[in-house]
Formats: C-alpha cells, sequence, structure tokens
C-alpha cells in the first residue's frame, strides 16, 4: 500500500526516482510525487494519476540533485489528488516527507500544530508528521524526528529530506516496511526490494521502531529511544529479470503461465516422492509442537484466505488435526480463545497485510505458537513469526495474485502431507499424495495450453455483469477464488458458493442473463455437482464448467467445457483454479481494464 523510494550517491537522482516509483506502482497508483534538493531549496513535482503522468509532467527538468525522494500513493486520508499526494512538506518548506501507514490521532495533532501557526495544504493524515518535525526542529535532523514520533499513534514508514542537513535521508518505521539498499558510494531507501534490485542487491531491513540516517555511504541505525542497532546487510533473493514481464503483455499472464515452475519450486527439496513425505526446513524444529496442537488456526486475507480453507481441508483429511480458519481481519478484534496448545498459521503472499501481521501478534501475546507461509523474504510477518516456510513463488508483480496461491495450496499439502505421516496417514497413501502432488506442473502445462479455448469463452462472458461460481468440497474454496479473480479485474460481479447452498438462496438470480460457473470434475461429489447443474439449465442459465479430461456427458449437460486432466481430489484445487484465472484475465483485458493495477486495489495491505 503505497510506495517509498529515496536515493542519495552520485547519480542524478530524478529518473532513478522515476524508475523506482515505477518498480512500485503496483503498491498503489493513484497519484504520485518527488522532491530533491537543489540549489539549498527542495525542488518538487506531484500529480494524480499513474507514474506515467508525473513522467511526463518532469520531463524536461534537467536537474542535477543527487539526493530525492518520491511516492506513489494508494489514498487512505483524502481524495487522489495532487495535493493530497506525497511528498507533503512544512510550513517553510525546508522538510518534505513520504509516508506510508495511518495516522491514527491526526486530527488532533493538526489542531494543536494549526494552533501554533502551521499551514496545511492537504487533507491527509501524513502531512502532520512533516510538521510535528518542524515544530520538535532544534537543529538536529535525527533528534527532531525522533522526538515528533513519540507524539504519533498508528502506523509509519517514513522517508524525509531536509535543506537543513541536505546530504542525508532519514527513514524511520513503525509498521510499515522499509528497506535500505546498499549500493557503492549510493544508498537507497525503498518500501520494498523491487525498487531496490536494479542498483545493489545488499539490504538492511528496518524493524519497527528503528530509525536509519542515511547518507551516500550507507546507514547507521538506532532505535526511536536512541539506542544503537547493528544490522545485518542481508541479500535479495532475486534480481531485475524476475520484475520484468518477460514478453508477456501483463505480469498477471507472466504469472499464470510460470505456475509449473512455480508449484514444483515450492516443493522442490521438500517433497519425498520415494518415502512418501515431505521435510520443511523451517518448520523442523516446531512440527512436534504443531502435531500436539490441540488445534492449527489457519489466518489470512483475500485470496490467501482461499487457500487457507484448502489447507483446512487437507490438515484435516491427511494428519486429522482439527483446523479452523479465520479472517485475519476478524482474528484480531475478536478476543479469540487461545493458548499455548494452539498453532497459528498466518498465510500471506506479502509478508506485510496488516490485518494478518496483527493477528500474528495477537496468537504470539496469548502464547500460540506463531508460524508464517509468506512468499516475500524478509518480510514483516517472515521475520516476527516463531518460524516458517517460504513459498519461493518469486515476485508476483500483477495485483490479482494468482502463482501465489497455487504455491500457497502446493505447500499447505506438503504439511499436510508431513503432519499425516507423523500421525495416521500410511506409507502407501504418504506415496500417493507425493507422487500425485510431483506431477502437478505437468498438469498444469496442459491446462495452460487451453488458453485460447478459454480466451473464446470470455468473448462471450465479458458481456455479462454478474456470475456465479460453484463448487463443492476442495473445491469450494476453487469457486470463492475464481469469482474474486473475476470481479478485483474485471469488475464484474461475481459471488463463489458452495453448490449445495445454491437452493438456499443464489437460485432466485438464474434466468438466461446469468452464467454459473461449475466446478464438475470426477470426485466424490461429481453426482452431486451434476445435480446442481441440471437444476440452473432447468432455469435457463448459461453454464461453463471444468470438468475432468474425457467427460463427454457432463460435456453435453454444459454450454461450455474447460477439461482438466485428473489428480486425487484433495490436489484438485491447483489444477481447477488455473482456467479461472485465465477466464479473469481474458475477460478483463477483453473489456479494456487495467489487468495488473485494477482500480481501488492495491497489492500490499498494509493499513487496516
Ligand atoms: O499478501 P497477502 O497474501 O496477505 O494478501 C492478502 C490479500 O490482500 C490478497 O490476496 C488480495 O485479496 C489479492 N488482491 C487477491 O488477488
Amino acid at each position: 500500500m503505497c510506495g517509498i523510494v529515496g536515493y542519495i550517491g552520485d547519480k542524478p537522482v530524478l529518473p532513478l526516482l522515476i524508475n523506482g516509483l515505477k518498480r512500485l506502482e503496483y503498491r498503489g497508483y493513484d497519484s504520485a510525487g518527488v522532491a530533491m534538493i537543489d540549489q539549498d531549496k527542495i525542488w518538487y513535482k506531484k500529480r494524480k494519476g499513474k507514474i506515467a503522468e508525473l513522467e511526463v509532467e518532469i520531463n524536461g527538468f534537467d536537474l542535477t540533485s543527487s539526493v530525492g525522494l518520491g511516492h506513489t500513493r494508494w489514498a487512505t486520508h483524502g481524495e487522489p489528488s495532487e495535493k493530497n499526494a506525497h511528498p507533503h512538506f512544512d510550513t517553510e518548506h525546508k522538510i518534505a516527507l513520504v509516508h506510508n501507514g495511518i495516522i491514527e490521532n491526526y486530527a488532533q495533532l493538526k489542531e494543536t500544530l494549526k494552533a501554533e501557526g502551521h499551514v496545511f495544504a492537504s487533507d491527509t493524515d501524513s502531512e502532520v508528521l512533516v510538521h510535528l518535525i518542524a515544530m520538535c526542529y532544534d537543529g538536529d535532523m535525527a533528534f527532531s524526528i525522533r522526538k515528533a514520533l513519540q507524539l504519533v499513534r498508528g502506523t509509519f514508514g517514513i522517508l524525509v529530506l531536509s535543506t537543513h542537513e541536505p546530504d542525508k535521508l532519514f527513514a524511520a518505521r513503525r509498521g510499515s516496511p522499509l528497506v535500505i539498499g546498499i549500493g557503492e558510494n549510493e544508498t537507497l531507501v525503498a518500501s520494498d526490494g523491487s525498487a531496490l534490485v536494479e542498483h545493489t542487491r545488499d539490504v538492511i531491513y528496518l524493524e519497527d521502531n528503528e530509525m536509519a540516517v542515511v547518507n551516500k555511504h550507507g546507514a547507521k541505525v538506532r532505535t526511536l529511544q536512541d539506542t544503537k542497532v547493528e544490522k545485518a546487510v542481508e541479500k535479495l533473493p532475486y534480481d531485475l529479470v524476475h520484475l520484468q514481464k518477460g514478453g508477456y503483455p501483463h505480469f498477471m499472464l507472466k504469472e499464470i503461465f510460470e505456475q509449473p515452475e512455480t508449484v514444483w519450486d515450492s516443493m522442490r527439496g521438500r517433497l519425498l516422492v520415494e518415502e512418501g513425505n515431505a521435510k520443511l526446513g523451517g518448520l523442523q524444529s516446531c512440527i512436534d509442537r504443531m502435531i500436539h496442537s490441540s488445534r492449527l488456526i489457519l489466518t489470512a486475507c483475500g485470496t490467501s484466505w482461499h487457500a487457507a480453507l484448502i489447507g483446512e481441508y487437507l490438515i484435516e483429511k491427511f494428519a486429522k488435526i482439527p483446523v479452523e480458519v479465520e479472517y485475519a481481519s476478524e482474528f484480531r478484534y475478536r478476543d479469540p480463545i487461545i493458548s499455548r496448545v494452539d498453532t497459528v498459521l498466518a498465510i500471506t503472499q506479502s509478508g506485510e497485510t496488516a490485518d494478518t501481521l496483527a493477528a500474528v501478534r495477537e496468537a504470539k501475546q496469548k502464547g500460540a505458537l506463531a508460524l508464517g507461509m509468506c512468499n516475500v523474504v524478509g518480510s514483516t510477518i517472515a521475520r516476527e513469526t516463531h518460524a516458517g516456510v517460504y513459498l519461493h513463488a518469486g515476485p508476483e508483480i500483477g495485483v490479482a495474485s494468482t502463482k501465489a496461491f497455487t504455491s500457497q495450496v502446493a505447500t499447505l499439502a506438503l504439511i499436510a502431507l508431513a503432519l499425516g505421516r507423523m500421525n495416521q496417514l500410511s506409507a502407501e497413501e504418504g506415496r500417493e499424495i507425493a507422487q500425485a502432488l510431483k506431477q502437478l506442473p505437468d498438469q498444469i502445462r496442459q491446462i495452460l495450453e487451453q488458453a485460447s479455448h478459454i480466451e473464446k469463452i470470455a468473448a462471450k462472458f465479458m458481456h455479462h455483469n454478474h456470475a456465479l461460481y460453484l463448487g463443492r468440497g476442495f473445491n469450494y474454496p476453487v469457486a470463492l477464488e475464481g469469482a474474486l479473480k473475476m470481479k478485483e479485474i474485471s469488475y464484474i460481479h461475481a459471488e463463489g458458493y458452495p453448490a449445495a447452498e445454491m437452493k438456499h438462496g443464489p437460485i432466485a438470480l438464474i434466468d438466461d442473463q446469468m452464467p454459473v460457473i461449475f466446478i464438475a470434475v470426477k470426485d466424490s461429489v461429481y453426482e452431486k455437482v451434476i445435480s446442481n447443474i441440471e437444476e440452473v439449465k432447468a432455469r435457463g442459465g448459461w453454464v461453463i464448467a471444468v470438468v475432468s479430461e474425457g467427460d463427454k456427458a457432463c460435456a453435453k449437460l454444459c454450454d461450455e467445457v474447460i477439461e482438466i486432466p485428473y489428480t486425487i481430489q484433495s490436489l484438485m484445487p491447483v489444477l481447477t483454479v488455473i482456467p479461472f484465472q485465465l477466464l479473469a484475465y481474458y475477460t478483463a483485458v477483453m473489456k479494456g481494464c487495467d489487468v495488473d493495477q485494477p482500480r481501488n486495489l492495491a497489492k500490499s495491505v498494509t493499513v487496516e
């Protein structure tokens, strides 16, 4: 949510900032701005809209400054507009600040500051920060920032520059991530590594309540209480090529087509096919505690929550441990009954989702074992949990999550398999599951070969305004995920339901204008789903179904079918979701929607 980038070094900063902002644009894209020190003054430009618009605005400015910062915004307080875009400035225009997060007590602070003569230019909560720093300024920027931040309630990742100390940048965080890139005679700061990787892979992650004073030779980190902190320099686990479209028109399509490899990357070295088992290094130290937990609680948001629902079915089936799934946003506030005998597993692609992070903290506070399943290496949740497992799916840039989902399900299957083998699952059953897992990448490839067939279905689908997605058992969460994918990128209203629930209400919606999308693969609930299809056809609905290869009977009943290869029932979601990702993608493209950056969304939701 919002992207921050800053640079201090020897190179002209303006193009570097614009490039960095483009890499971060997936985090927020309703307005953007840059500021830099130019001849003892702060020069800036802001623009409503995408970075490309800001780029047009600054075109022709040939500034030699080599210290500056930039921001791409996802609005929380104040509409997307030029005045609300960051950076924000103090009244004397000597300090510039960009901010990610939310300042909860901004209204009171603003009143106090106004009474002291500070003049506000925006409707944002962020602007109070820069005025507070100016109010606290006593000749030492670092001291003033620390003092100002003591007055603030809420979350922040901030980057500050000032004409008072023009050869430094100041970065501080509480709740919103910041990472510092250490290059040769240049130092960068960003809200994630994607803005740094083309300059350096050596990074320092700031922790909550830490502040860095940055110059071109590196960064000195202290806590907000002014205690020195020694930071380790770590390596970013990817390089530039992972952040490029690689010949695809959109990141989302690239990421859909990467899935044969990314699903395998999640299992590589972990899946023990011969033994019918799995070994996850990151969880080894706590696997005994997991198996003896009274229950596992899986907590997540959005697509990751859908993966958690599948995880519940997998773990209960293979390992016979009771599992509960909770929206992290509910879990954090409903004072859940959890104790030392529980294990809480937070599932999150970004590792930064504010609600999921708060759920982790709540679980830790109550003594539970808190585990993380993240894609982004070094992310806050990866670092704050007791132990965890990475997806190894590579950077996911498209705002709609695709490859992270299939990797989450595959990784949950590995966890279920490992726990199962410690519990009641026989070696033979374990081998059957492991064999099926091994075949998934090739089977995904087979489904991807039908992309043009799915594109043709999308050409008909795009004319509809509503859709129902129905599935049962392991495929019920896939129905939810299919509907989410469709609505978030094509803006077509879509709802997912367990197929049997249809007759308890949604059936009222069905007429010849209503596309109903079924998952009707050959599994233990196949016959029942067929009955549901009959019910829809009897009411004139337009039926698209994902069916098992060669199922002519079902094909006859439906208007459109997409065939998928056979796998065991519990792993079906990894396959059945692929046609839904493609259907959403092609529909959105045909409708002219911005697939990678859909309206109102952002890749990682770091505010409540
Ligand atoms: O990074 P996370 O997995 O924690 O993100 C959770 C949701 O915000 C995310 O899955 C969101 O629903 C996506 N836009 C889905 O495509």
